[in-house]
C-alpha cells in the first residue's frame, strides 16, 4: 500500500455515502481526484445524481466522466461535499488550501448539509499548524496584507512557472506559517478582518466526518 492507494481508499469509502438524488460538493487536489473517478465509475453503473465543484479542474474531470456538474452561482444547497485535506486533527479542526482552491472550496462547503474529508494518514496531525495556512489575496492589495500578514507569520507569496500562483479567481496566495496557531479559532477572526484577504485555508467548524487511510486501513472519525 501506497499513499496514493490510501487516497484511493479513503475516496472510495467517502463515496459510499452518496445516495441517488444528491447534489455533491467536488473538493480538489489528489484525493478529491480518486474521489471524483470513484463516483463516475457509480454514474457509469446508474446513480442519479448531479453536482457543483470546487475548481475547474475538478469541474473537467467530472465531466469528462459523465457527471452532471452544475455552476455554484445557481446551487442555494449542497447535501453532501468531498474533499481533501492538508492536515487534520481529531477534533477535526482542518487546514486545507495547498491546491490553492480554499476560498471555493469553504463557500460550497458552508452551503453543504454535511461535509466529510478524505485523506491519507500522513494528513492526521495532532494539532493542526506544521503546515502553512494558505491565505487568498487581491491583487490590488498585496502589499498591504503582505505586511500585515507579516507580523503574525512567515508569508510567502506563492509561485508557479515562475509568475505569481493565481487561484480560479484570478487572486494571490501567501502561504502563512504562522508563529503561534495554538488558537486557531483566533487567527481565523484575524484574517476575516484584514481587508483584501478574501478567504484562508483554516476549516474549522465545517467538516462533520474523516475517512483517513492509512497503510490501507480507514478509519472514520464523526464530529
Ligand atoms: C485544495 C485542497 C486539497 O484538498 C488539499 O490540498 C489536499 O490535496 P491532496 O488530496 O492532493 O493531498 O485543499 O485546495
Amino acid at each position: 500500500m501506497n499513499l496514493d492507494d490510501d487516497k484511493r481508499l479513503a475516496a472510495e469509502a467517502a463515496v459510499a455515502e452518496v445516495r441517488d438524488g444528491m447534489m455533491v460538493g467536488l473538493g480538489t487536489g489528489s484525493t478529491a481526484a480518486h474521489m471524483i473517478r470513484a463516483l463516475g465509475r457509480r454514474v457509469g453503473e446508474g446513480l442519479k445524481m448531479d453536482a457543483v465543484a470546487t475548481s475547474h479542474a475538478s469541474a473537467d474531470l467530472a465531466r469528462e466522466l459523465g457527471i452532471r456538474v452544475h455552476d455554484f452561482a445557481d446551487v442555494a444547497r449542497v447535501d453532501l461535499t468531498i474533499d481533501g485535506a492538508d492536515e487534520i486533527d481529531g477534533l477535526m479542526l482542518v487546514v486545507k488550501g495547498a491546491g490553492g482552491a480554499m476560498l471555493r472550496e469553504k463557500c460550497v462547503a458552508a452551503a453543504s448539509d454535511r461535509m466529510v474529508v478524505i485523506a491519507d494518514g500522513a494528513k492526521r496531525v495532532e494539532r493542526i499548524g506544521k503546515a502553512a495556512v494558505p491565505v487568498e489575496v487581491l491583487p490590488f492589495a498585496k502589499a498591504y496584507v503582505t505586511r500585515v500578514l507579516a507580523e503574525r507569520s512567515d508569508a510567502v507569496l506563492r509561485m508557479a512557472g515562475g509568475e505569481a500562483y493565481l487561484t480560479d479567481q484570478g487572486n494571490l496566495v501567501l502561504d502563512c506559517a504562522f508563529h503561534d496557531l495554538s488558537d486557531p479559532h483566533e487567527v481565523a477572526a484575524w484574517l476575516q478582518g484584514i481587508p483584501g484577504v478574501l478567504g484562508h485555508g483554516l476549516f474549522l467548524s465545517e467538516v462533520d466526518g474523516a475517512y483517513l487511510a492509512d497503510g490501507g486501513v480507514v478509519t472514520r472519525l464523526e464530529r
